[in-house]
């Protein structure tokens, strides 16, 4: 389903605020993808929610969400990952200027394409590329088309953004913090996702970034002993989702998720992201 596209906001008063782009990190499975669109749906009776699938590898995310993947990716906008190579390396071989320019004007949810937009609702979703052919080359392409995606992206004072990234902290590498303004660290209980959230949590200090960490698919059992965990790490919690088979058995069935998170878990969440992104 390509997006019918927002309402055109009126006149040259129309507000421009650059908070809050939200980047959603953590390692593979941790539930970033889940809380996006559970994220989403809570926000989206607001105002407009733009979700920005920047993970270039994984496909669940349209179907978490209810809409159907969007005819073209960002990449696909700007001529293909042929094109979007030949801008970074040209920016990498000039002198002091490592950043390319992708887009010449900044862009909007309302500006963007139609064809690069699926809805469901106030929430639309776009995607900066996907890897689609075996040796096709690595994707910093699309990282640095993130990075500067988001850094063009002029956010309205009723909308959110959303980003979905691929597992792990290469985006950290690539300078997508560059472009967000705040950053949730999803949490599974495993060891490996609190060492990588303390390392996260670093490079967030180091790029100046407000971050809030969440924790994910716990029980009674292991909810104490990651508190504690993330504790000894310096972290504490905003916001702790429960394991939910009904979130689990949408997933295998690839039904969108709804309304299945805790609602007011989800709220308070948001409300704490507020006050970052106000401070
Ligand atoms: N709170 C939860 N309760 C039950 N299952 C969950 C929960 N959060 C995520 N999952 C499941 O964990 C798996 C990984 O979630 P996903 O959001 O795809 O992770 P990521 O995007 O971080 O790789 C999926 O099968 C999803 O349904
Ligand atoms: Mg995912």
């Amino acid at each position: 389903m390509q997006a019918k596209g927002p309402e055109k906001r009126s006149g040259p008063n129309r507000e421009v605020r650059a908070l809050p782009k939200v980047l959603v990190s953590g390692r593979g499975g941790s539930g970033k993808s889940t809380l996006v669109s559970l994220m989403s749906r809570s926000l989206s009776k607001r105002g407009p929610v733009l979700v920005v699938d920047a993970d270039e590898s994984n496909l669940g995310l349209p179907s978490m969400l209810g809409v159907d993947p969007p005819t073209r990716s960002v990449m696909d906008w700007l001529g293909g990952k042929g094109a979007v190579r030949e801008k970074l390396f040209a920016a990498l071989r000039g002198v002091g200027r490592e950043s390319p320019c992708f887009f010449e004007s900044p862009v909007t949810l309302i500006s963007l394409p139609r064809d690069c937009l699926s809805s469901y609702g106030n929430i639309y979703l776009v995607r900066i590329g996907k890897i689609e052919h075996s040796m096709e080359g690595c994707a910093c392409p699309m990282g640095a088309l993130a990075r500067g995606f988001l850094k063009s992206l002029l956010v309205d004072s009723s909308e959110w953004v959303l980003v979905d990234t691929e597992a792990g902290i290469e985006h950290f590498g690539r300078g997508i913090l560059e472009g967000v303004d705040t950053v949730l660290l999803v949490v599974d209980p495993s060891r490996e996702a609190v060492i990588l959230a303390e390392k996260a949590a670093r490079l967030c200090r180091e790029a100046d970034k407000p971050f809030l960490v969440v924790a994910n698919r716990v029980d009674t059992g292991s909810e104490p002993i990651l508190q504690n965990m993330l504790l000894s790490a310096g972290l504490r919690t905003a916001a702790s989702f429960p394991y939910s088979p009904d979130i689990a058995q949408s997933n295998l069935e690839g039904s969108h998720l709804g309304e299945l998170g805790e609602e007011e878990t989800l709220r308070e969440l948001i409300s704490k992201m507020e006050a970052v992104a106000t401070r």
